[in-house]
């Protein structure tokens, strides 16, 4: 829904189909917002030439081969987080991209904020000088989303639990904001406790609380904690630290020194609607034939830190991250 009030909001493009397994959910959506074409299958969907791009709202497991479908069908897509279930699938949906020419943007909306757009610009201006140290938190003390026929609590269709769907907000952000220097060796801890508060019928496999450690190539570090379920207050946060500087998007703060002594600036920003902005930096990525911030490739690499702290915590020790760019030329 988010994505459709973005498309209406932004006068270069318009919403000319929807399509949804469920009948009923599709025709009354686009009956409210006046949407000329309904469909139940994506494939004949993407037969309707007169769509140039698609956004893809679905279960985590049909991220890449439904982006895929329409990047061969020659449509533009903008996908939700996360980017897919593991590197290996954002991989296929980088390369399915570069081969149709088509744009693939990943939807993740926290860069769009308007506070982490305004310290972005303040990193790229070197006020934080080298940052060396990230520390993101999204911490729910309880949240647990099941999704439609529990798909989200579903390591199969998921790919994870708290870590994949919304550790993934926090850890791009940080990571963004550190100008996403490569990973090379991940820790990560995983937990699932919280089993009793999903209805028994559903299938529970994933993590509720995960707990990381990221090294990048140029030295710098990432602490990443994320939970569904934690007997804690929960907690949002995003911290980053540089030789100049470090900043806190909560309160929105530059922390640095004058004359040898502690100063605190507070920073402002304007107040945007971050899925609009999203949205609209996809658009205008088509319109200029411009490479969107939220690239497929900094989608793989995303993926491999999650996939890489996923396998840490199984294998109980930290594991290296490949360098798959280079990998693949
Ligand atoms: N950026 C954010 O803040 C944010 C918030 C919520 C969800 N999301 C992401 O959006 C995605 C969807 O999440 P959700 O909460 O809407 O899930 P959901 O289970 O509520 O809805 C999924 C929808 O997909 C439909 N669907 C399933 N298979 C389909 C198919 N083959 N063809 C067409 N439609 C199909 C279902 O009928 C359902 O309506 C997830 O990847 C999630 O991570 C992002």
């Amino acid at each position: 829904m988010q994505h459709l009030k973005g498309y209406t909001a932004d006068p270069r493009s318009e919403v000319i189909a929807i399509c949804d397994l469920d009948k009923k959910h599709v025709r009354q959506v686009a009956s409210e917002h006046k949407i000329p074409n309904t469909y139940t299958s994506h494939l004949e969907m993407l037969e309707n030439p007169d769509i140039d791009a698609v956004s893809v709202c679905l279960p985590n497991f049909l991220h890449a081969p439904i982006s895929i479908d329409a990047l061969n069908a020659g449509k533009h897509v903008l996908c939700e987080k996360p980017p897919a279930r593991s590197a290996q699938e954002a991989k296929a949906m980088a390369d399915t991209a570069t081969q149709n020419g088509k744009t693939l943007m990943y939807a993740l909306v926290q860069r769009f904020d308007g506070s982490t757009q305004r310290l972005k610009q303040l990193v790229q201006e070197g006020e934080l000088g080298e940052i060396y140290f990230g520390k993101a938190g999204y911490v729910r003390r309880r949240g647990i989303p099941i999704g439609k026929e529990g798909w989200f609590v579903d390591k199969e269709r998921a790919g994870g639990g708290a870590l994949i769907d919304i550790g993934v907000h926090a850890l791009d952000c940080v990571w963004w904001l550190m100008n996403s220097p490569r990973p090379v060796e991940v820790m990560g801890m995983s937990y699932s406790h919280f089993k009793h508060l999903v209805p028994d019928n559903v299938k529970y496999d994933v993590d509720d609380a995960t707990f990381a450690q990221i090294r990048f190539e140029n030295g710098a570090t990432i602490i990443l904690e994320t939970t569904w379920a934690l007997n804690l207050p929960g907690d949002n946060y995003i911290k980053v630290a540089g030789t100049k500087a470090g900043a806190t998007l909560s309160p929105f703060t530059l922390y640095t020194e004058e004359d040898g002594k502690e100063l605190d600036k507070p920073l402002s920003a304007p107040s945007i609607n971050s899925f609009d902005e999203e949205v609209k930096h996809f658009v205008g990525c088509i319109v200029d034939g411009k490479e969107p911030i939220s690239s497929a490739e900094q989608g793989i690499m995303l993926m491999q830190m999650l996939d890489g702290i996923y396998e840490s915590a199984e294998k109980g020790r930290s594991v290296p991250i490949a360098d798959l760019s280079a990998a693949t030329g």
